[in-house]
């Protein structure tokens, strides 16, 4: 992987094509942080081939050795409310969900999934997560930044754990609930490739969104990926924690979460976590 490699394979119009490379650094949310702070355009990519500082959700760090993984930041400069900005979370874990299935061989190019394969495909964990047999391959973190009550550049960081083969790699206390593509699907994956078909995918989706404003148009797409669709979810609420089943996203990307007497509630803050079916919730 590198800036030349991936820049060939972009075919974005935008997303990407403002690209650093790194073959080390911290944290590429914080490079993007620096660089837009300097003034740095939406789609400006940061990329690393290693971290020394990944940030995870919830304070905890992200696993990132070198050679093997992405570690991606995108800067984008939405003029939206800043109530909407957590559905630029679930526009990238769409794009990483199908970009993935696609690479791994799950699906071919119009996204169909062929039954018949026994690849495992990627499913989409609510609201940050990708998931392969159920144990998490991709984790979301999107950063927002506010300038006078405006949103000034939102900040979505993207670890992907791509081609590492052994699973004795991973931290002991991430080793059973991580899995990589290449350990699911068998074969080493283009990570430059991988990039690019991100980028690709959720450029189109991100500016449907900006004209449409919700994300009524990709709800069903999502629910297809949804690893919790139909499944009993705990919804973990500050308010207090309660039991439902998962039915799915409505147009603001929220979790529609069916208690047992019959009430839908959308999930927007606090964490949801599906029972007994995934190893790390
Ligand atoms: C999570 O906790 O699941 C989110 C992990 C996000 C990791 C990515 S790797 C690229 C970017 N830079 C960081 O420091 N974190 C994000």
């Amino acid at each position: 992987m590198s800036r030349d490699e991936i820049l060939d394979r972009l075919r974005s119009e935008y997303m990407g094509r403002s690209l650093y490379y790194y073959e080390e650094t911290d944290s590429t949310n914080a490079r993007i942080g620096e660089l837009a702070g300097e003034g740095a355009p939406t789609g400006t990519l940061a990329v690393a081939d290693m971290q020394t500082a990944g940030r995870g959700r919830r304070g905890r760090g992200w696993s990132s050795p070198p050679g093997m993984n992405i570690y991606m930041s995108l800067l984008l400069r939405p003029d939206i409310d800043p109530s909407d900005a957590p559905m630029i979370t679930v526009i990238m874990a769409l794009a990483v969900c199908e970009a993935v299935t696609e690479m791994t061989g799950g699906a071919d190019a119009q996204g169909r999934e062929d039954a018949g394969s026994d690849i495992p495909v990627a499913r989409i964990k609510w609201p940050n997560d990708i998931v392969v047999s159920g144990r998490k391959v991709c984790g979301i973190l999107t950063e927002m930044n506010m300038e006078a009550g405006h949103i000034s550049g939102v900040i979505v960081g993207v670890g992907i754990n791509v081609n590492q083969g052994e699973r004795e790699l991973f931290p002991e206390e991430i080793r059973d609930t991580a899995t990589s593509l290449k350990l699911e699907c068998g074969h080493t994956i283009d990570r430059s490739e991988l990039i690019a078909s991100v980028m690709e995918r959720f450029e189109t989706e991100y500016e449907r969104f900006l004209s449409a404003g919700d994300l009524g148009f990709m709800k069903e797409r999502y629910e297809q990926h949804l690893v919790s669709l139909d499944r009993e979810v705990r919804v973990l609420d500050p308010q207090g924690e309660y039991t439902g089943i998962s039915r799915g996203i409505d147009a603001r990307g929220e979790l529609l979460v069916e208690t047992p007497d019959g009430e839908l509630h959308r999930v927007y803050a606090g964490e949801v976590s599906v029972r007994g079916l995934y190893g790390y919730v």
